[in-house]
């Protein structure tokens, strides 16, 4: 059995109004890539901002290697090893690309270890040595993608958190995208992201995860998730309980 590196329990959060995520438990396993899929507005993004501490629940908790999440700045859980890479594009798109990137070691002193990981993430993704110099602002999105990336990558994180990586990426981009995704997962990072790409991710995941309204509806391989007869209904714009009664 697989290690668990971080388990959500009875987990509540919303913005003021209500609860988004109304008691979410899950196990995000060491070392694998897990895939958080469902419709619009069932609180995806809202449980990744949990993770990295810029949504604080009001109940339940997530334990991540020992620690107990919740309540935690931001900044603390990018120094225990969780990184984001938000649903937006993030790069300072006026600073170059290698200044966005040697942003990510921001919380590394060691000039000599910066310059390895850099010299690291140039190897994994070779537009960070190609446009170094440039804007990041006049990369393609799909380009800004990667870097953010690579800029994720600067802090060695154990954990890296995926907010719909390929929205707004051509469908051969997207194929590059999901296979950097594989690449960073065995280069040792576990990754747990969202994806409306449900079909593509769930099948390059090795955990799937459906989130409906605010509630966890189904778990298990990638694979098992993708061919469940409800999945279906939830992405023809169904709910779980009218794929129930369905004919
Ligand atoms: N900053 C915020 N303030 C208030 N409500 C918010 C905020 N962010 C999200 N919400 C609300 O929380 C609910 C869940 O939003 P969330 O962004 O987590 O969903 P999602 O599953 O990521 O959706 P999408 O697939 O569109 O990205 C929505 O009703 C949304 O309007
Ligand atoms: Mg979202």
């Amino acid at each position: 059995m697989p290690e668990t590196l971080v388990s959500f329990s009875g987990v509540f959060a919303g913005y003021g109004g209500g609860d988004v995520l109304k008691g979410v438990d899950f196990e995000v396993h060491q070392g694998g890539v897990t895939c958080i899929v469902g419709p619009n507005g069932s609180g995806k993004s809202t449980l990744l901002k949990t993770v990295s501490g810029l949504v604080r629940p009001r109940l339940g908790e997530i334990h991540f290697k020992g620690h107990n999440l919740v309540g935690m700045s931001p900044r603390d859980i990018l120094k225990l090893g969780v990184v984001q890479v938000p649903q937006n594009h993030s790069l300072f798109r006026e600073m170059t690309v290698e200044q966005n990137v040697e942003l990510g070691a921001f919380l590394v002193r060691d000039k000599r270890v910066i310059a390895e990981r850099l010299a690291t993430v140039r190897e994994m993704f070779p537009i960070v040595a190609e446009r170094a110099q440039d804007k990041a602002g006049s990369l393609s999105g799909g380009q800004q993608r990667l870097v953010e990336f690579a800029r994720c990558l600067m802090l060695e994180p154990e954990l890296v958190v995926l907010d719909e990586p390929s929205m707004g990426l051509d469908p051969k981009t997207l194929k590059v995208m999901f296979a950097t995704i594989r690449m960073m997962n065995e280069a040792g990072r576990t990754v747990l992201l969202v994806e409306q790409n449900a079909r593509q991710a769930l099948k390059m995941s090795h955990h799937g995860i459906v989130l409906e309204n605010g509630r966890v509806r189904l778990t298990g391989t990638g694979v098992e998730v993708l061919h469940n007869p409800e999945i279906g209904a939830l992405y023809l714009g169904g709910s779980l309980e009218e794929a129930k009664h369905a004919p």
